[in-house]
């Protein structure tokens, strides 16, 4: 018999002043007593968290949990099941109807065709800054910017529609709204979305929501799709390219090392999805009783998989805690594993490598125009964790 488990409070909990990017310390605490604890959702309902890496990743390899929305029990109430299209909430076989026709879209190969406009769109909001002689804030002079232009693009977001969407989904995504905000918010980027599937179906463009309309997807289907990518596409890559400057500005030893060494960034890439985990928790539910390191999940129960906490378990990675852009190792869990495994994780590195290429070598000088501890983060309610804006400067004479 083991004994009783660890428990962690309600969360979210507080991330330390000294190092924001480092997990809450309940969460670090809780992976010292183990791979599993007790936790208690915010809605009151008991479930687990789990903090190892090992664990994390072979409950999302497991059938006997789900991620459908209507099995989550974290609130007292019933949750409705996922909208049509809206797969990463769906099981099998729902969940492949939908991701199946839009693997092919997002290979290696097609995004490596991409690479000459995301080069483009980066040098326009580089040269924009540059031009303005700083300081700016990052996030919106760039970070932010860049992956939506090239969602919008990819999805066929006509450019004239771009501002007035991006507020709304700002809105939702920001987890700083109010709810009667979020859910205006939400209806709007829905209407939006369904006036656009109605128009690329009447006139198809070259863009992947056209070629969509060829197949057999409704168009209830097609808008839950459209919302997954654009929801899942920019906000991620958004914080990770704002958040990881600010990372490699507050450790200027790696982005020394990473600015004299163009062959590290894509380590450094892959090195900042570990160390920040943006996408820091996930949930699934026991479609059965499972037994899992000693603990027994009852069916019906939620899991939570702290990706954040994993990815710094210093079982599976030696001295978690330290950004190295050299480190070697195989694998991380920023992208989840199992079929719900990132869709766009060859464009997200995509940008991220081009993007944060282009940005040291562009401003040789790049530095924080506030003192450290005034940089805004996000707070762990979000769903995404970043910052909220990254004011920097830079010496004029020295950008090239
Ligand atoms: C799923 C992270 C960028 C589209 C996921 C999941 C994670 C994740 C952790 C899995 C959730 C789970 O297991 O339940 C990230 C991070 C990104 C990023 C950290 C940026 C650095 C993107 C981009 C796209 C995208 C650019 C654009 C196409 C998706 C989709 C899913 C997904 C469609 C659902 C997959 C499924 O359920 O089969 N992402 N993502 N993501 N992501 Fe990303």
């Amino acid at each position: 018999m083991s004994p009783s488990p660890h428990t962690v409070g309600t969360l979210p909990a507080h991330r330390p002043a000294a190092c924001p990017f480092d997990p809450p310390a309940e969460l670090r605490e809780a992976r010292r007593h183990g791979p599993i604890s007790r936790y208690t959702h915010p809605g009151g309902k008991p479930g687990w968290m789990i903090t190892g890496y090992d664990l994390a990743r072979s409950v999302l390899a497991d059938p006997r949990f789900s991620s459908r929305k209507d099995l989550l029990n974290v609130v007292d109430f019933s949750l409705p099941p996922a909208p049509p299209g809206e797969f990463l909430l769906m099981d099998e076989p729902q969940h492949s109807r939908y991701r199946k026709p839009l693997v092919g879209r997002f290979t290696v190969r097609r995004m490596r065709m991409l690479t000459e406009r995301v080069e483009q769109v980066t040098a326009e909001h580089l040269d924009a800054m540059a031009e303005t002689g700083g300081p700016v804030d990052l996030v919106t002079a760039f970070a932010k910017p860049i992956p939506t232009i090239v969602i919008c693009e990819i999805l066929g977001v006509p450019y004239e529609d771009r501002p007035s969407f991006q507020e709304q989904i700002d809105a939702f995504m920001g987890g700083e709204v109010s709810d009667e905000e979020l859910i205006a918010a939400y209806t709007a980027t829905q209407e939006y979305l369904a006036r656009l599937v109605a128009a690329k179906r009447a006139n198809p463009t070259d863009d992947v929501l056209s070629e969509l309309t060829a197949g057999d997807l409704t168009d209830e289907e097609l808008k839950g799709i459209s919302l997954i990518l654009l929801a899942a596409g920019f906000d991620t890559t958004a914080n990770m390219l704002s958040l990881g400057t600010y990372a490699l500005l507050r450790h200027p030893e790696q982005l020394a090392a990473l600015r004299e060494d163009p062959t590290l960034t894509d380590g450094a890439v892959e090195e900042l999805l570990r160390y920040l985990s943006v996408a820091k928790t996930f949930h699934r539910t026991a479609l059965e009783d499972v037994e899992l390191a000693g603990r027994t999940i009852e069916t019906g129960t939620t899991v939570v998989l702290s990706f954040h906490t994993a990815n710094r378990d210093p079982e599976r990675f030696a001295d978690p805690d330290a950004l190295d852009i050299r480190r070697t190792y195989d694998g991380h869990l920023a992208f989840s594993h199992g079929i719900h495994q990132c869709l766009g994780q060859q464009l997200a590195r995509l940008e991220m490598r081009v993007a944060l290429r282009a940005l040291i070598d562009r401003f040789p000088t790049l530095r924080l125009a506030v003192p450290a501890e005034e940089v805004a983060l996000r707070p762990e309610t979000a769903d995404i964790f970043g910052v909220k804006s990254l004011p920097v400067t830079w010496d004029e004479d020295q950008a090239v």
